[in-house]
């Protein structure tokens, strides 16, 4: 069987449903911080499956020790954690404590019960900003926000763990943009309040909830001034979680993984191919750049195609029909 923390939430639903569709056992622990509970039926619904399911808070050891005692856990995907780059500068202990300590607690009753392989959701945020792209898994780490650092001390503390103790098996995923939802439209990504993150704020345009995107600058030195990242479909993220947790069963060791597609994407582009998608305007101004933004951010996923198996499959336009085809059904 294999845990899923944060198994509600966006990446870890969509996780949960490749999971199943495979043929794995699930459990699932999550507090619903960022996620709701109708989730679980929709996963039910697309995989027509079942699995089990905590409603714990990963900071509890007991609850963390009871899903160990009464299911024999073969491997983790730890997807939960506080993921907000603004709030984790505003709230700095809550990030640390609920993203690291929960890691620890976990890892030590994983050790406990003799579970040593685990799959870690890292982000492409580790880079900082990058000397050059695309980006290559032996970069130069760099944080600069406490989110950030959760992340880069997370795969630290996991690697120390390696080398202290060979049976340990850590795949650390370093996602770059995830978008996009199931083909279903029943799970996809539905921030509370106004979104953060760029597709997630133009879909709210282009539903007519929200009245104009802001484009956070447009002097960086990019092919159109507007910053590059690297979208990836969010089913193609999730498959890559399936090779991972393969490849942690297979083998032992700790190693880094791009998930991106090594295609960069442009604010302009994606504002263009959203309106292509959805049939709508999308407005936008252009205002001061975001404090903290990079330029450019794209992967080099070759070390996943040749370790994991794994590339990328859906692009763009694909990536922005099934952001619309999830935003008219649930908004
Ligand atoms: P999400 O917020 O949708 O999912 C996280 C889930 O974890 C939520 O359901 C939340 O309720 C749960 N959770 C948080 N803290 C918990 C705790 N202490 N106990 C139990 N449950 C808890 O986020 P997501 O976009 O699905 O991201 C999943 C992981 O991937 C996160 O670790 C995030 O940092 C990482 N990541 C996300 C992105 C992105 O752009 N979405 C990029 C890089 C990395
Ligand atoms: N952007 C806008 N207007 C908006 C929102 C975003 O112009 O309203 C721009 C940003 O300036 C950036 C691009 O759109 O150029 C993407 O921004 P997002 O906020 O969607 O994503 P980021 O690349 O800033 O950050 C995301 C996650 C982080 C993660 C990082 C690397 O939010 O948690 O990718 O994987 F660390």
């Amino acid at each position: 069987m294999i845990l899923v923390t944060g198994g509600a939430g966006f990446i870890g639903s969509h996780t949960c449903v490749e999971l199943l569709d495979a043929g794995y056992e699930i459990a699932i622990i999550d507090n619903f911080c960022n996620s709701r509970p109708e989730v679980l039926d929709k996963i039910r619904t697309i995989t027509k499956k079942d699995f089990k399911f905590y409603e714990a808070d990963l900071l509890c050891r007991e609850k963390v020790e009871q899903i160990f005692e009464e299911n024999k856990i073969d491997a983790v995907i730890h997807f939960a954690g506080l993921k907000a780059v603004g709030e984790s500068v505003s709230m700095p202990l809550e990030y640390y404590n609920n993203n690291i300590t929960s890691t620890l607690i976990l890892c030590q009753t994983m050790a406990k019960y003799g579970c040593k392989k685990i799959v870690f959701s890292s982000s492409a945020t580790v880079y900082g900003d990058p000397a050059s792209v695309p980006i290559k898994e032996d970069f130069p780490l760099h944080t600069t926000n406490p989110y950030g650092a959760t992340k880069h001390m997370i795969e630290r503390i996991l690697t120390d763990l390696y080398v202290s103790d060979n049976e340990w098996s850590i795949a650390l995923l370093r996602y770059f943009n995830p978008i996009g939802a199931h083909e279903s439209g029943l799970i996809g990504e539905n921030p509370n309040g106004i979104p953060n993150n760029l597709v997630p704020y133009i879909a709210r345009v282009a539903v007519g909830k929200l009245e104009c995107l802001s484009v956070f600058g447009d002097d960086y030195n990019t092919p159109d001034g507007t910053g590059v990242r690297d979208y990836i479909h969010v089913v193609d993220l999730s498959l890559g979680h399936i090779k991972a947790v393969e490849k942690v069963m297979a083998t032992t060791g700790a190693h880094a993984y791009n998930l991106g597609t090594g295609t960069g994407y442009s604010v302009l582009d994606v504002v263009k191919a959203y309106e292509k998608a959805s049939g709508k305007k999308v407005n936008y101004k252009i205002v001061d750049r975001r404090p903290g933004d990079i330029a450019m951010c794209y992967a080099d996923p070759e070390k996943s195609k040749r370790e994991l198996g794994w590339e990328a499959k859906f692009d763009l336009e694909r990536m922005c029909k099934d952001s619309w085809n999830f935003t008219i059904n649930n908004m």
